[in-house]
């Protein structure tokens, strides 16, 4: 059966940066996942836990699907549900940007809002909106897509390092942003190769992963404050902090520099790779993700200045 949209999701091109002077001439490359539908690479997490619902019965057309928020999951899944004729009901809050809320709808999401204090992501808003979540999800005909514990969400990342590995060979390093882990372990994973080293970066203002304490931060989507639920500290290598500031810095530079158009996790990843480069061997090569697409962040302190 043809997959209609659907078929917009991944292959994404691998970008070599070409301008930014990079210590050591160590090449780094980008898995540019801008180019995904909703402009991130949620859709290939959207795509895995749908499809496999769909496929073992769990799931079929004209169901309830529902998920608690910030906007970027949620649009994703709005996209994949659209296109397999699912009803999708984001749980959001009005502390999360407007524009997400506009997308989900647009793709025929009906979203309910939980009322923030003062427009702040609070720990307090996010469990409201997860009881909210799990109520709605109890209803007849109803399914919770579990962005934090379906194993399906790992399984959606698998290709990104299968695609990679089709591309590049004699990789050194991996490394990437941790929200739920589920990128950077799904796409290690598909690259198959334990050889290549594994680096996690969070932001230095909410430095969870590396002293168990996390803090208020502003890049969107990483930095959860709590053990991320799928990162295997078994198999990572290192954790590296990157100061926030810097990594908006960055996505300047890459949009003037490189013509790449990134959100805040993305001038993290690049930011991470520039340190990793200073002590690699030379002409060493370093893969990250460029998450997501600039136009999520035209209104933000990113790029609004
Ligand atoms: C823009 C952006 N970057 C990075 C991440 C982190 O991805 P993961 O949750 O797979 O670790 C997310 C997750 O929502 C995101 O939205």
């Amino acid at each position: 059966m043809d997959q209609g949209s659907l078929k917009l999701i991944g292959n994404t091109p691998l970008v070599r940066l070409q301008n930014i002077k990079i210590p050591n001439d160590v090449e780094i490359w980008l898995k540019y996942e801008a180019g995904n539908p909703t402009g991130s690479y949620k859709d290939r997490m959207a795509l895995s836990v749908l499809t496999t619902a769909i496929n073992n019965g769990v799931i079929k057309k004209g169901d309830r699907i529902i998920e608690y928020t910030g906007g970027s999951t949620g649009s994703s899944i709005a996209f994949v549900s659209a296109s397999l004729g699912l009803n999708f009901t984001a749980i959001f809050s009005d502390a999360f940007s407007d524009s997400k809320r506009q997308t989900m709808e647009a793709f025929g999401a009906n979203v309910i809002i939980v009322e923030s204090e003062g427009k702040g992501i609070t720990p307090e808003l996010i469990q409201k909106m997860k009881k909210q979540a799990y109520i709605l999800s109890e209803e007849k005909n109803s399914f919770y897509v579990d962005q934090f514990g379906s194993k399906n969400v790992l399984k959606g990342y698998l290709p990104m390092g299968k695609e990679i590995k089709r591309e590049l060979e004699g990789i050194d390093v991996f490394c990437a942003s941790v929200g739920t882990g589920g990128a950077i372990m799904g796409t290690w994973q598909g690259l198959d190769n334990t050889d290549i080293r594994l680096v996690a970066f969070e932001p230095l203002q909410s430095p969870f992963l590396s002293t168990g304490k996390g803090g208020p931060h502003k890049v969107e989507g990483i930095g959860v404050g709590f053990e991320p639920p799928f990162l295997d500290r078994n198999v990572l290598n290192e954790i590296r902090c990157i100061d926030q500031e810097d990594a908006f810095k960055m996505c300047r530079t890459l949009s003037k520099e490189e013509g790449l158009f990134c959100g805040g996790s993305t001038g993290m990843n690049v930011c991470g790779a520039l340190e990793i480069a200073k002590n690699l061997k030379k002409g060493g090569k370093i893969v990250t993700l460029a998450c997501d697409n600039g136009l999520k962040y035209l209104n933000s302190h990113i790029y609004n200045l």
